[in-house]
């Protein structure tokens, strides 16, 4: 009897050597140790024995179940660890793979920033095509035929009628053919220019064209305006000046020079863009009576600005999409 106990033990640790996953861990609990396995039965048997040979049957029987249920449960425990392991073979503490996110560029956040501006001070946003007819682009705006910003090289035509835009001004046409003052709009797009392309040159870059027609509109609006937009956008205490100047869509006309330092912190005055009071001719070209209604208007360049803002010093970079300058922004 004791070596056949003795058996069952040796048989049931050697079977336990072969398991090697939780479905032969599952067959090899109830072969010996489920209800009717071997070892519990081999229990059972013990209380059929004389009683003489019960205390020997029983601490054996008793000792051999110890061991192979302790060695059952060390295997089990061993065999979760290793499959908990291979499902966590990502470790979730290491550093992810960065993505590429895209961001705004530093122009589209300059307009998206003017924008702002000058919707607090109460301009809606108007927009026009960047391929225009002669008309809105010059006639209408007091350019007549032989006017020289006319001349094909400072346009990209496509045909005799119609090029490119080489401003944003054709857009104050447009709103007022189609509003009656008062007007109250800024205008921001692309305009080209075939210039030679430099530090300061391109041949396509941004405006912000103003606009603002109502009875009793004078000078002092325009400069209370550019100068509240100047401070808001470079800073409370940045200095500018008026350049008198001539355009043929206004009269009288200025260019506004903005003071501003370079990264040495030398100062120097620095072209923003021309401005100046609506020309009654222009009024004549779209039917708003210049008698009873006043405006003024301007045109900045955005590249300008943005250049300016940020210590920029060569429009190139806005266009070359190099993510080393994209991404400073
Ligand atoms: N359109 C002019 C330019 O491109 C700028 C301007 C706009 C001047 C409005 C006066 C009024 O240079």
């Amino acid at each position: 009897m004791l070596e056949q106990f003795e058996k069952i033990g040796k048989d049931a640790l050697a079977d336990l050597k072969k398991v090697t996953d939780p479905t032969a861990l599952e067959d090899y609990r109830i072969k010996y140790l489920g209800r009717k396995g071997q070892i519990t039965q081999m229990l059972g048997r013990i209380g059929k024995l004389p009683p003489e040979q019960k205390p020997q049957a029983g601490q054996l029987a008793n000792k051999i179940k110890k061991e192979v249920t302790a060695a059952f449960e060390q295997l089990k425990k061993t065999l979760l660890q290793s499959q908990g392991q291979t499902r966590e073979l990502i470790d979730v503490t290491l550093p992810g793979i960065p993505v590429n996110i895209g961001k705004t560029h530093v122009i589209t956040q300059t307009l998206n920033e003017l924008l702002e501006i000058f919707g607090r001070m109460g301009f809606a946003v108007a927009y026009g095509p960047e391929v225009e007819d002669e008309w809105h682009n010059f006639v209408a705006l007091n350019m007549g035929p032989d006017h020289p910003a006319r001349d094909p090289f400072d346009c990209f035509y496509i045909d005799d009628n119609t090029l490119l835009r080489s401003h944003t001004s054709p857009v104050q046409i447009r709103v007022m053919e189609h509003t009656k003052p008062p007007i109250r709009i800024v205008a921001p797009g692309r305009v080209y220019r075939p210039d030679t392309v430099d530090a300061t040159h391109m041949y396509m870059f941004h405006q912000l064209e103003a606009l603002v027609i109502d009875e009793g509109v004078s000078m002092v609006d325009m400069k209370t305006t550019i100068e509240q937009f100047i401070h808001a956008f470079f800073g409370p205490g940045t200095k500018w000046r008026f350049r008198p100047s001539f355009f043929p869509f206004t009269e009288p006309s200025a260019e506004v020079d903005l003071l501003l330092a370079d990264k040495s912190g030398k100062e120097s005055w620095v072209e923003m863009g021309g401005c100046g009071m609506v020309d009654p001719n222009v009024f004549d070209a779209v039917g708003i009576d210049s008698e009873k209604y006043t405006g003024w208007a301007f045109g900045f360049g955005i590249e300008r600005l943005a250049m300016r803002k940020y210590s920029i010093t060569d429009i190139r970079l806005f266009f070359e999409n190099d993510l080393r300058f994209l991404e400073q922004f």
